[in-house]
């Protein structure tokens, strides 16, 4: 692709939604997906199928999938960390899934309920089925710089797990700094680490925008080749086993500053703009 084009993959109907203390009508998420949809997005992240009991907000996935009006081109994608959900997602319709790791065994445990080695045997039959049925996987690594529970953590668990999850059969994988507590200088020695072993066309940055430093995450990540982040729209976010995790950073936010850098998106801004209000009167319901 072209340097001066990145990606934003859209994951606020995912991960901007599922900490959201109201349980939000199935309506309005379909709404804000569709809404979605005609902003330009090539991949939006809307479902997750994990435990209801774990993650209550993301308990209609299905129904998510079932009844939002698919845009030509563009690609659903839906969390699965187990079979059951790989199952579930693709019985729903989702044209992707993803299956999420961690290179802290903190929030493995906390997030998965599983050490790192348990949770990589998880994903071995999910990215068999994936393969077979030929529906493209993405990886998540969190907790790339630091963890919650186990504090700072060392880029090469970070590059293990990546290639780890390469070696799966992602297409691509995504580095969350999922407490938001990255620094550039922090992102850079990770990325450093983490191209050794996938080349950054195959790499995305998953920024939480807890200390409001994931835009100079993002350019010092642009830095190093990676053109693919994601992000949320209206700052949605937060994940229910990371405390004190703020949004992911903000599509709107992510999107003026790559313009002003010279990168296009390909986004309809006004478009991102009605989304990310809807997504800020979702939140505000929610209070
Ligand atoms: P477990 O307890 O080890 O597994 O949970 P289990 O197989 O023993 O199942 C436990 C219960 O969950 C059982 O129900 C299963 O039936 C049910 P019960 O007998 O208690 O009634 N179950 C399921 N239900 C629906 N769909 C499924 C499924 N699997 C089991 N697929 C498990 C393991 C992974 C299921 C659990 O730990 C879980 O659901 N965790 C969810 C964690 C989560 O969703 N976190 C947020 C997403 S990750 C994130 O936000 C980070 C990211 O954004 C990147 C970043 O920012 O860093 C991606
Ligand atoms: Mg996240």
């Amino acid at each position: 692709a072209d340097r001066n084009t990145v990606e934003i993959f859209e994951v606020g109907p995912r991960d901007g939604l599922q900490n959201e203390k109201r349980q939000i009508p199935t309506a309005e998420k379909v709404a804000l997906v569709d809404c979605l949809s005609r902003a330009g997005f090539r991949r939006i992240e809307i479902a997750s199928f994990v435990s209801p009991k774990w993650v209550p907000q993301m308990a209609d996935s299905a129904d998510v999938l079932a009844g939002i009006t698919r845009a030509p081109g563009v690609s659903y994608a839906a969390l699965t960390p187990n079979m059951r959900g790989f199952e579930g997602a693709v019985a729903a319709g989702a044209d992707e899934v993803a299956i999420f790791g961690s290179a802290s065994e903190g929030f493995s445990r906390a997030n998965i309920n599983a050490s790192i080695a348990e949770s990589i045997e998880r994903f071995v039959p999910v990215a068999e089925a994936a393969r077979a049925a030929g529906i493209p996987m993405r990886g998540y690594v969190s907790c790339v710089t630091d963890c919650p529970y186990d504090g700072a953590v060392d880029p090469s668990e970070v590059a293990r797990v990546a290639e780890a999850l390469l070696a799966l059969g992602c297409y691509e994988i995504s580095l969350g700094d999922t407490i938001g507590q990255a620094t550039p200088e922090k992102i850079t020695a990770m990325l450093n680490a983490v191209l050794q072993v996938v080349p950054a066309s195959k790499l995305a940055g998953h920024y939480h925008d807890t200390s409001g430093r994931a835009l100079s995450n993002i350019e010092a990540s642009l830095d190093l080749g990676v053109r693919v982040f994601d992000a949320a729209v209206g700052g949605l976010g937060g994940c229910p086993y990371a405390p004190g995790a703020a949004g992911n950073v903000a599509t709107e936010a992510v999107a003026r500053r790559l313009a002003d850098l010279g990168y296009s998106t390909g986004l309809d801004l006004d478009v991102v703009e009605q989304a990310a209000e809807m997504a800020r009167q979702m939140r505000i319901e929610a209070d």
